[in-house]
Order: C-alpha cells, then structure tokens, then sequence
C-alpha cells in the first residue's frame, strides 16, 4: 500500500463520526425529485452540497438545466459541478465523478421503522434514511475524501472533476445535452480521463465488485379516459363503459406472471448469450438466498442463480409500477375512476434500440385497446427513457479500483452488471470518449428505493477510503486501454 494512504485511511477512521453528521443533514433535506411540491428541497440539497464543497476550498457552480419537459412552471434543479483542487494541475489525470443529490419519495407510513428523512443509526452500525445509499452516502463519499486528505496533508492525486445532479430518480432530465455541451474542447469536462460513478451495490454483503454493465429504461404511461367525472358504481355500474376495466387488461397483456415480456418482437434484438458469457456467472459470489434476502421473500423466479443473474442484467424486464387515478386507500370506495393512468416500464439490454422498444409497445397497445371495443380514450405515452450500457472492464480506470479495492477490502472483487439504470452513464462514455467505471459502495441489503433504505456504517466508512484509495491508484496505472 503507498504510504499516503496509510495516513489517508487513519484520517478517515479518526473522522467517521464527522463524516456520518454530513450524512444526517444531507438526509434531513427531502430531495424528492419527482416530487413537484419538494423541488425546493431538491434545490436546497443542491446548495448544501455545493456549500460543503465550497468549505473545502474547491471551484464550483450551480449551473441551471432550465425547465422541466412537460412542467414548464417548473425549474429543474442545478447541475452542481465543480473541481477539486481549484487550479488545474497538468501534470496529473483528470477523473470525472458523478452522483445524484436526489431521492426516490419515502413516507413514515409506506412501512418505515424509523422516520425516512432523519438518519437513524442501529446498535449494529446500520444508518437507515432515504438516500442514505441511494445516492447521498456515495456522493458525500467524495466530498469526505477531500477532507480527510486536506487535514491529513496529502497531496490531491488527481484533478477531480464532479458533476452531481438532482433528477436521477425521475430520468436525469436535461442533464443529457448539459454533459456533451460540457466535454467540448475548452469546456469545464473537455479533458477527462477516465470518469467513476458511485451510484450501485454490491451483490451480497461481503463481497465488493466492480461494474460494468446496466440496463437501460424506458418508462411509460397508459391513460384510459370517458366519463367526465369520478362515478358511483352502484348508479352507473352495468351502463358505462369503465376505463379502469380497460386499463387492467391493457396492462394485464404486457407481461405474465414468469416475467415473460407479451409484446410481440421485444426480444427480438437481444444479443444471444454466449458459451463465454454463460461460463461467467457460476463465479460470481452470489447465491439463491443473498436473492431471497434482499426479496424478503422467496418468491424468486427461477431456482438457480445463473439464470436469475441473466434475468437481472442481460434480458430484459417489465414491470408494472402503478395506477394514477385509482382508489388506492384502505377501506371500500364504490367509485368509478373517471380518468386512470397506468405505468410501467421496460429494462432494456444490448442489443435493443429505444426508438423500436416505443414503436412496438405503441403497436401492441394499440391492438389490444381496440380488440377491446371500449368507448373510452386511450393514449400511450413515452415518460422517459435511458439507454443500456456496457464497458470493458479490462481498461486501466477498473484495474486501479480493483487494486483499491484490495487494499480496503482485502479481496478481489467480483466484475458484474446491474439490472437498474444510470441514464447518463452512456452518455458519459460517449461524450468523454473515454471509459466509465461503477464503483459501488452499499450492499445488496440496502434497500434502495424501498421502505428502510440503509447504508451500514463499515460501507460508508470503508467506500470512503476506497473512492480515495481509487483516486490514488487511477492516477499512477499504466494507460493501457
Ligand atoms: N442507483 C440507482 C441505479 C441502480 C439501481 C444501479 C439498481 C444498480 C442497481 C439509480 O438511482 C436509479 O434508481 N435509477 C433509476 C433510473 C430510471 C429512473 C431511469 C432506476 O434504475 O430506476
Ligand atoms: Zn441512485
């Protein structure tokens, strides 16, 4: 181990419970992205990132990303980006990293234990709060490896550059055409070299691994209209035509109970596995029962983890996520909804293209609606979409995590792809021209985006010192591509 990180690793540990308050009012800010009424909030966690970054002596910006598509009264949060240490040294690489200030919603009564917006911490060191690993745990992660290398007085291995954005959960809008206006020469990203996001699990608890693939997603909504209000069912029951009946078997004919997608051509582009990527998964630390555990149930598809694997990362998925519009109290409502909005979404793989996966989604949609005969209004509609992405994980940028991950660890990591999506990770790749790495810090457990989201204590602290120990060993790694 290079001896500054010693004396990195010691300053890490003597300021974990500074580290751990950072993290309790980052999580006591409700940065709900999708959200309207909370867009302050998302603002206001935005400036007290920046703040913190700002306290710490590095250069950085709010730089707004306009309007919201479709919400023109309101404002996307900031780009907030900055660079670290303030002059750029050009004897030393430039590492991007990216991350996002905002949260999926949370209510007390979704089921938490503990309040979702105050960091509790158990007496085995598990820190509950939304976002506390999804993704305010990881991206103060950096701004920590700032500070413990100023106050242990080492020298800043790289240029870092970060970008950290507020409307991840809600399909990182507008950030898209930000990045690749910002990676032309002469621009704030034009001289990357490699870029790390922080933003996935792991795949267990004990065992760390580095990332190369996601899915991608494109997300959906069905809305079914007629009556001009909301209807009493015993008075109107039996003599109008119910756009909730026609909702539900639209929906009913996406996909079936086995996952299977029933739209006609999905999978048609899927790459083919092959007898070397077949032979990769039996590897992988992974069992049935990490699955059942993050499940909390054993209501897995498939008995064996090979082929749950693939059905995670390289096939692709529909879920159905929710009715808008729908009597979803407790308690009976003999209600007729007027107006319904059904969604749903589809993880995308290599070798699917967005623009086909709408086309036929509109196509069966459209077919099975007017095999109903309804009287009702339907209208399809695309909310918003991300693509997949795969890297190689051989580049130079994967081999200085995994010796970093050694360091802190003490064991290889695994190399894996994740079934959930980063929009702007391809985007990253493409505009940069250079490789992306994920680089995860919680583990499987966490439970991000549901109800008592965590981050343990030991994940926080040591992806501290791995995001720095990264930084130190991507700086010196022989470029080879
Ligand atoms: N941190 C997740 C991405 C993720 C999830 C990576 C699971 C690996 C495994 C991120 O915050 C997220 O949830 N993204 C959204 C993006 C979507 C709105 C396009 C997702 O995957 O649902
Ligand atoms: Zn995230």
């Amino acid at each position: 181990m290079a001896p500054n990180l010693k004396s990195f690793f010691q300053n890490v540990d003597d300021n974990a419970e500074t580290f751990i308050e950072r993290l309790r009012k980052a999580v006591a800010i409700p940065s709900i992205s999708a959200e309207d009424e909370r867009r302050a909030d998302v603002v206001r966690m935005g400036m007290f990132l920046k703040g913190e970054l700002d306290r710490l002596g590095a250069s950085t910006e709010a730089r707004p990303l306009g309007k919201q598509p479709g919400k023109e009264h309101l404002e996307l949060p900031p780009a907030i980006i900055g660079r670290y240490p303030a002059k750029k040294d050009d004897s030393k690489r430039t590492i991007l990293v990216y991350g996002h200030y905002d949260v999926q919603p949370a209510n007390k009564s979704d089921g938490w234990e503990t309040e979702p917006f105050k960091l509790s911490v158990d007496d085995k060191g598990r820190m509950y709060g939304r976002g506390s690993t999804d993704d305010k745990g990881p991206v103060l992660g950096w701004v920590n490896v700032i500070e413990s290398h100023q106050k242990a007085e080492i020298d800043f291995p790289v240029n870092l550059l970060m970008c950290f954005e507020g409307m991840e959960e809600y399909g990182s809008e507008g950030l898209d055409d930000f990045i690749i206006a910002e990676c032309k020469p002469g621009k704030y990203f034009a001289d990357v070299d490699a870029t790390c996001i922080s933003d996935n699990y792991w795949l267990g608890t004990e065992k760390p691994c580095l990332t190369y693939g996601l899915r991608g997603c494109s997300y959906y909504s069905i809305q079914v209209s007629g009556p001009g209000q909301d209807l009493h069912s015993g008075v109107f029951g039996g003599t109008a035509q119910e756009p909730m009946t026609d909702l539900v078997r639209v929906m009913a004919s996406l996909v079936d109970g086995d996952g299977n997608i029933l739209i006609p051509g999905i999978m048609d582009d899927v790459a083919k596995v092959t007898p070397d990527e077949e032979s990769r998964y039996k590897d992988i630390a992974f069992t049935m029962d990490n699955l059942y555990e993050s499940l909390g149930s054993k209501t897995g598809i498939f008995p064996d983890k090979e082929r749950t694997l693939m059905g995670r990362w390289r096939y692709p998925s529909l879920s159905l996520h929710g009715v808008e519009g729908a009597f979803s109290a407790p308690g009976a409502k003999t209600v007729i909804p007027a107006k319904v909005i059904g969604k749903f979404s589809i993880r995308t793989v290599p070798d699917m293209k967005p623009e086909k996966v709408d086309e036929l989604v509109y196509a069966h949609v459209d077919k099975v609606f007017e095999s109903l005969k309804s009287k009702n209004t339907m209208k399809c509609h695309l909310q918003h979409s991300g693509k997949w992405w795969v890297a190689s994980p051989d580049h130079w940028n994967f081999t200085a995590a995994a010796k970093a991950v050694e360091d802190v660890w003490k064991v290889k990591p695994d190399l894996t792809r994740e079934g959930g999506s980063i929009p702007v990770t391809l985007t990253f790749e493409q505009a940069t021209g250079k490789n992306v790495l994920l680089l995860p810090m919680g583990s499987s457990t966490d439970a991000a985006h549901s109800v008592n989201e965590k981050l343990d204590r030991k994940n926080y602290i040591e992806g501290i010192k791995l995001l720095g120990a990264y930084l130190h060993y991507v700086a010196e790694e022989p470029m080879k591509e």
